[in-house]
């Protein structure tokens, strides 16, 4: 840190070449508001991102890298020229506004459904375990079925799924992407043990199991340049059944791993997102890596601003408050009231609790 002042929420912060104006960053936000057939972003996405583009950095909501990569419906991809040319209505009105728009390449393994999937295809994962829990279909609610085990010789042509997003995510004019490498899905479910039983290189040690976050990370920069690229984990979040036997230790080695090579940003879930704040020492998560560290889950402005000031955090990103508050920047500069999210309208729906949720005068 170059400057002598005490950094806040409203400090603008340089990753790269690039520079923030303030370190409120929208969170990922999975909305499931993609037009069908083609998950393809539409016109609601278009003013939905344009009302929110005052955050210091909006990183776009999961989108799935390829067919194969998708677990929910309604959920966009960056896969087709249908879906990048609607990306581009997007990133455009964003920038329009002063804004800076980052896409989150996500790849769901198990957490998916044959229903979802091209030709009733079986999901996929490091490993044959079938979490516990249901997933979301056409029909409604259907328990998870069991993932089949990636073949080692199918590796590669995951990693070309992701090489192919990013460099669609480039055409699509984002100003950076983000490696879903958190929540239960497919880089997650090889980096913790509880979903990783694996004997060929991508399981059992830290090193196998880090090995194909690290393959894609690769491939992605042969695209995008370091600090356009950033990393989310959830080292100890529960939701997808995940577990890890040691999560610290795994993600001190991660957030090691993925040091040295000049990324944008660590983006870390801290905590678990169905229980609450956690029990692991981020600060060492922090330590560990050598750029800039993004936190999550839960935050408000105090916690934020104490979070910034006691240098636990360079920047944090907020999901349920940017959802309800497309002006969520001023209304924290200001301290003003903020508007209540609405979890009935979260996940598909149109435009109401969407594109609704007014700003200060
Ligand atoms: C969700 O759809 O609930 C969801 C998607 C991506 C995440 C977390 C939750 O990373």
């Amino acid at each position: 840190m170059s400057t002598t002042t005490t950094p806040d929420l409203f400090t603008p912060i340089t990753p790269g070449d690039l520079t923030l104006p303030n370190r409120i960053v929208m969170a990922p936000l999975t909305r499931n508001r993609a037009a069908m057939p083609g998950n393809v972003p539409q016109a609601m996405n278009v003013t939905y991102y344009a009302q929110r583009a005052s955050a210091g950095l909006i990183i776009a909501e999961a989108t799935q890298v390829s067919p194969e990569g998708i677990g929910y419906p309604a959920t966009p991809g960056i896969h087709s020229d249908e879906q990048v040319r609607g990306w581009q209505q997007i990133t455009g009105a964003v920038h329009a506004k002063g804004g800076l728009m980052f896409l989150q390449l996500w790849y769901c393994g198990r957490i998916s459904h044959p229903d979802l999937l091209p030709d009733q295809q079986q999901p996929v994962s490091a490993s044959a375990i079938k979490p516990a829990g249901e997933a979301v279909t056409f029909e409604g609610m259907k328990p998870y079925v069991e993932p089949r085990a990636l073949r080692t010789e199918e590796i590669p042509g995951v990693v070309a799924q992701y090489r192919h997003a990013a460099a669609r995510a480039k055409e699509a004019g984002f100003d950076g992407v983000e490696i879903h490498a958190a929540n239960g899905y497919l880089l997650d479910q090889f980096l913790r043990d509880g979903s990783n039983r694996r004997d060929d290189e991508y399981g059992g040690s830290l090193e196998n199991r880090s090995r194909l976050l690290l393959e894609v990370l690769a491939a992605v920069l042969e695209s995008w340049p370091a600090a356009r690229v950033g990393v989310r984990i959830s080292p100890e979040n529960s939701f997808n059944d995940m577990h890890d036997s040691d999560p610290q230790a795994t993600f001190n080695y991660v957030a090691n791993a993925l040091s040295g090579k000049g990324l944008g940003y660590l983006h870390v879930v801290e905590g678990d997102m169905m229980k609450g704040e956690g029990v692991l020492d981020y600060r060492q998560i922090r330590e560990q890596f050598d750029g800039y560290y993004m936190a999550n889950n839960g935050y408000d402005k105090a916690r934020a601003q104490a979070a910034i000031a006691a240098n636990a955090t360079d920047m944090v990103s907020f999901g349920k408050p940017f959802i309800a508050n497309p002006d969520l920047v001023e209304r924290y500069r200001q301290d003003a009231p903020l508007n209540t999210p609405d979890p009935e309208t979260f996940y598909g729906g149109d435009e109401k609790g969407y594109i609704d949720y007014p700003a200060l005068d």
